[in-house]
């Protein structure tokens, strides 16, 4: 039988009981110890479902000091990220941390720096590596078929942080959440081009602008012209006021033709292909169910077993980091009416 990991969840909101405690709890290499939240009726709400004999805290430092665990879900406000992350690793404790991972490069490099001086893990929860339909398409775009990418596009919108965490008010907060769609939305695709087409974006323009959230200090839509160090083009969008289905796609046009991800409703992976000619609707399987909820990517189980040194994480703490310079740079673009140049 493989070795249960001690876990804590740090920050017990929309994220962490929709997605991390539901999928620690369904995994055989995880045991949910330890659960913290500055309201402690939700630690125990949570704690109560998945793990009733679990400790809770209220305040991080003590769930750090006292619950022994070996890993620890951060699932707070992007403001918060940083410190916690880097706290928990000073404590020999490895992370799974929310996107985005930082709200700064050098918040960034100084968590991949405690990590390495702990000799612990730091991995940055960019789910949209593991949904299905993109796990199929990097099989598909490393198989070679496509040809080489030309220009890709990348859009995710939805209807607000408000109608996903109703409580989440920080959401709208640039204190707290330091960005608004761009980071909360636009990390995702800037990850997930980065991850399918294996390349860096090597300049970037960018606007954004809060166009509904009246209340909000941060940006409602975000659009960016990405030009990747090879040449290749693309654009990267994000928004909070997409009304009706999310919006939530990926097209990558290539010399062999194009592949459509999540752009079509009830086909997942579509290729549409020049040499020989031919369209080819890929099979893609939904999510396992689990009787716990959750979305089925395992993301517990795989953070468990890359503490354990069994597999990779899904997506590194530098990996994180790159995805989110992305996001930085097109924020300066957007400031000084400039593009902005990003070295590698
Ligand atoms: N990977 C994904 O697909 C995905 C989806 C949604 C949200 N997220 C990310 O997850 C993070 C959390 O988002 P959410 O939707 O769960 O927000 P949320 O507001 O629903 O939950 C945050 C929780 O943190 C708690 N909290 C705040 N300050 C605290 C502190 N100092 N100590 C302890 N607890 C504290 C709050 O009480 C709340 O319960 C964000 O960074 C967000 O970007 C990721």
């Amino acid at each position: 039988m493989s070795r249960k990991v001690r876990i804590g969840i740090i920050g017990c909101g929309a994220i962490a009981e929709r997605l991390h405690v539901p999928e620690y709890a369904a995994s055989p290499d995880a045991e949910l110890v330890a659960f913290c939240d500055a309201l402690k009726g939700r630690a125990q709400a949570v704690a109560s479902t998945f793990a009733p004999d679990a400790q809770i805290f209220t305040d991080y430092k003590d769930l750090l000091k006292k619950a022994d665990v070996e890993g620890v879900s951060v699932c707070l406000p992007n403001h918060l990220h940083g410190p916690v992350t880097i706290a928990a690793l000073k404590v020999g404790c490895n992370v799974l941390v929310e996107k985005p991972m930082a709200t700064s490069v050098a918040e960034a490099r100084r968590m991949l720096d405690a990590a390495d001086k702990a000799g612990k893990l730091l991995a940055v929860n960019q789910s949209q590596r593991l949904f299905p339909a993109h796990v199929k398409a990097k099989e598909v775009m490393d198989s070679g078929i496509m040809g080489k990418v030309l220009h890709v596009t990348a859009m995710f919108g939805h209807a607000g942080p408000e109608y996903w965490s109703p409580s989440g008010k920080w959401f709208f907060n640039k204190k707290e959440a330091r960005f608004g769609a761009m980071a909360d939305l636009g990390v995702h695709k800037a990850d997930l081009v980065r991850y399918l087409t294996g390349k860096e974006v090597g300049s970037i323009g960018a606007f954004y602008e809060r166009l509904e959230k009246k209340r909000a200090s941060v940006e409602d839509n975000f659009v960016a012209a990405l030009k990747f160090t090879d040449g290749t083009v693309g654009t990267l969008a994000a928004s909070w006021t997409v009304k009706g289905a999310e919006a939530n796609y990926t097209i990558l046009y290539c010399t062999n033709g194009t592949l459509s991800v999540c752009a079509y409703p009830g086909r997942p992976l579509v290729a549409n292909l020049v040499n020989p000619e031919c369209e080819i609707d890929f099979d893609v399987p939904p999510p396992p169910d689990n009787d716990n909820g959750g979305w089925g990517l395992d993301i517990g189980g795989r953070f468990c077993r890359a503490i354990k040194g069994e597999e990779a994480p899904y997506c590194s703490g530098f990996e994180g980091m790159k995805s989110l310079e992305v996001i930085l740079a097109a924020e300066r673009s957007a400031l000084t009416g400039r593009t902005i140049k990003i070295n590698h």
